[in-house]
């Protein structure tokens, strides 16, 4: 059986999916039960469990063969990032207790940066499950295509697209989530021994430049890159609410500076197989 967290979400729910096509056995973990509804009508088991509940996590996780792991997205952290330290001791307290056979957890490209960024809290969190027994793989994706979603509105009403990646010629690491969750849902199967990482990007690099384009192309009408000045981000960040855009800021720069990369480099990152265009065209049938 393979605990699946973040099953709600994107990457969790693709991954449950691939395993239940391939007639594998899955457990729905959620915080809320009724969330996790469709997916008992699926077959799942399902399991209540908060991210940062080490008893409820050791329930979840009790029998299973392997576990995917995945955090929810944080991007307003505290300075000392103690809410990533937090669920690093919970999680690892939790696969202690239980023992599962394997773990798989969703990491990101550049979790081994040194520069402190959003990131970090990744980094954070591998360092510490790292120190378990059991094997455990860290699934570094790069920039999720789907942040598109962001975009949506204004490149079809409006034809125009804020960027914080710049500058706008210049190819970035990125993946569609189903990619992510393919080889996630392979990788649970998978048997292995200790800690590996796994470094995960689409076929080719996307530049802020396609991404509009394509917008265009799919659109019918012309879409523009607009390039947000740094200059404007943290005052930008903080009339949306956050209260300390310093990591968002960090990790924008360590993608446009070139010292988020994954550690293999291009060379070394496996390839995904959903491009771009399929990835937008979803977006936009969705909205
Ligand atoms: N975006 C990127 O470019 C990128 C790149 C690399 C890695 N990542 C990583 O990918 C992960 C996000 O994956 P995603 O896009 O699939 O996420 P998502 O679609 O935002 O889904 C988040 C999932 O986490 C669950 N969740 C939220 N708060 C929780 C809590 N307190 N306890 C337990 N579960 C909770 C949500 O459940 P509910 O339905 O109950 O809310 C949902 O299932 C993050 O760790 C992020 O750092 C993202």
């Amino acid at each position: 059986m393979f605990a699946i967290t973040g099953i709600t979400g994107k990457v969790g729910g693709e991954v449950a999916r691939n395993l239940l096509a391939g007639n594998q056995p899955v457990r729905a973990v959620v915080r809320d039960l009724r969330k996790g509804e469709p997916w008992a009508q699926l077959g799942c088991g399902l399991v209540r469990a908060d991210i940062n509940d080490a008893g409820a996590l050791t329930s979840a996780f009790k029998g299973a063969e392997s576990v995917f792991v995945l955090v929810p997205p944080n991007f307003d952290p505290s300075p000392d990032f103690h809410e990533a330290r937090a669920t690093a001791a919970t999680l690892k307290s939790a696969i202690e207790a239980a023992r599962p056979g394997r773990v798989v957890y969703l990491s990101t490209i550049g979790a081994q940066a040194t520069q402190s960024n959003l990131l970090t809290q990744h980094t954070i969190i591998e360092q510490v499950l790292g120190e378990l027994s059991m094997p455990i793989t860290f699934l570094r994706p790069g920039w999720f295509m789907e942040n598109c979603s962001w975009d949506i509105a204004s490149a079809t009403d409006d034809g125009v697209i804020s960027s914080f990646l710049q500058p706008i010629d210049k190819p970035v690491p990125m993946v569609a989530t189903a990619d992510v969750a393919r080889v996630a849902a392979e990788l649970l199967q998978e048997t292995w021994n200790g800690r590996r990482v796994v470094e995960l990007e689409g076929l080719h690099r996307v530049t802020p430049h396609e991404i509009a384009t394509t917008f265009a192309d799919l659109l019918g009408r012309p879409v523009r890159m607009e390039l947000v000045p740094r200059e404007t981000w943290e005052s930008l960040f903080k009339s949306q609410g956050m209260k300390n855009p310093i990591p968002r800021i960090k990790m924008l720069d360590g993608f446009n500076e070139g010292w988020i990369e994954f550690e293999g480099a291009e060379a070394g990152s496996r390839k995904g197989k959903v491009g771009l265009q399929a990835v937008l065209q979803t977006l936009i049938e969705l909205r």
